[in-house]
């Protein structure tokens, strides 16, 4: 029996389009999850086939963002799932510490991947300035995060949300990192400092280096599993040895000699320093130093 889903000419006249038009490059995209997401705005411009909204697209300007905007699953919020920071702070912050002062880093370096509108980043910033603040006051904490959309990279930046997302926040937290006015939330001078926000498409590589932990949650979603596997290796090589990986609640790495599960209920991996010799990894174990 093939696993294979039969060729759909019209979705790959599509994917042409969009890259030779707008230089969008949906080849990396698990295939079910485009036509799910394609089937959205077809079905607002009651179009029947692909080749007929292909058309509406190239002849409607105002569709180009429309659909940019269904394929970005953007929902998020602070402390998502959040035993997770339960976790991170019982297992995988005091590993880091250690790691850090065997080689006597004084830097903690942490990458939201796909960070959508930033509180994902801060919210980390808040655990992590909190955690060493008390265990290694000196030691500097460095947040970068990135995403694929600029108008998300935007309102991260600003650092202000609706008010009603205040209750996502721990009330310790929101106390000293957020400032409450009217109608809206706005993260503090201090946590911002701690985050650089910047556009970066996962599908190439990374510009961050020496990292003790990468989050990458739920943005895999987009990936087929050929693109997942150059992620993964991409991140390999970016993680400083003993790194961790978080990846969303529903996602998982099959297989790989590249990262082993630390917390199989929380996503949460560890980079295999060493991977399998015979293995397939052009950057792995390459960084030893910071
Ligand atoms: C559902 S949000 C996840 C936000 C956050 N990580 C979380 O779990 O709450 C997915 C994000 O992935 C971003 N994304 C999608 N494709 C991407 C790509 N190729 N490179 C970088 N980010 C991407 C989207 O723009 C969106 O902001």
């Amino acid at each position: 029996m093939s696993l294979t889903p039969p060729p759909n000419p019209e979705l790959d006249e599509l994917k042409r389009y969009l890259r030779d038009r707008h230089g969008v490059d949906l080849s990396h995209y698990n295939r079910s999850f485009l036509e799910r997401r394609l089937g959205i705005r077809m079905r607002h411009h009651n179009a029947e086939s692909l080749g007929r909204y292909l058309k509406i697209l190239s002849e409607n300007k105002q569709e180009f963002p429309q659909l940019l905007n269904v394929l970005s699953v953007n929902v998020t919020e602070f402390f998502r799932d959040g035993a997770l920071y339960d976790a991170l702070r019982a297992k995988v912050l005091p590993v880091i510490e250690r790691v850090s002062q065997s080689r006597s880093s004084r830097e903690i370096r942490v990458w939201s991947a796909g960070c959508a509108s930033g509180q994902e980043a801060y919210t980390l910033a808040m655990l992590l300035d909190d955690y060493f603040g008390r265990h290694s006051p000196s030691w500097k904490v460095r947040i970068y995060a990135s995403d694929i959309q600029e108008a998300f990279l935007h309102e991260a930046k600003a650092g202000r949300y609706p008010k009603e997302k205040a209750a996502q926040i721990p009330p310790e937290f929101r106390r000293r990192y957020v400032a409450e006015a009217a109608g809206s939330i706005e993260v503090c001078p201090s946590l911002k400092g701690m985050v650089q926000f910047f556009k970066h498409d996962l599908a190439t590589p990374p510009t961050v280096e020496l990292v003790d932990l990468v989050f990458c949650r739920n943005v895999m979603i987009y990936f087929s599993l050929d693109s997942k596997d150059h992620i993964l290796r991409r991140f390999h090589g970016c993680m400083a040895s003993g790194a961790f990986l978080v990846l969303g609640g529903s996602e998982i790495i099959l297989k790989s000699d590249l990262f082993e599960l630390a917390d199989d209920w929380h996503k949460i991996y560890q980079r295999i320093d060493q991977p399998h010799p015979g293995g397939d990894q052009p950057n792995a174990g390459a960084r030893t130093h910071r």
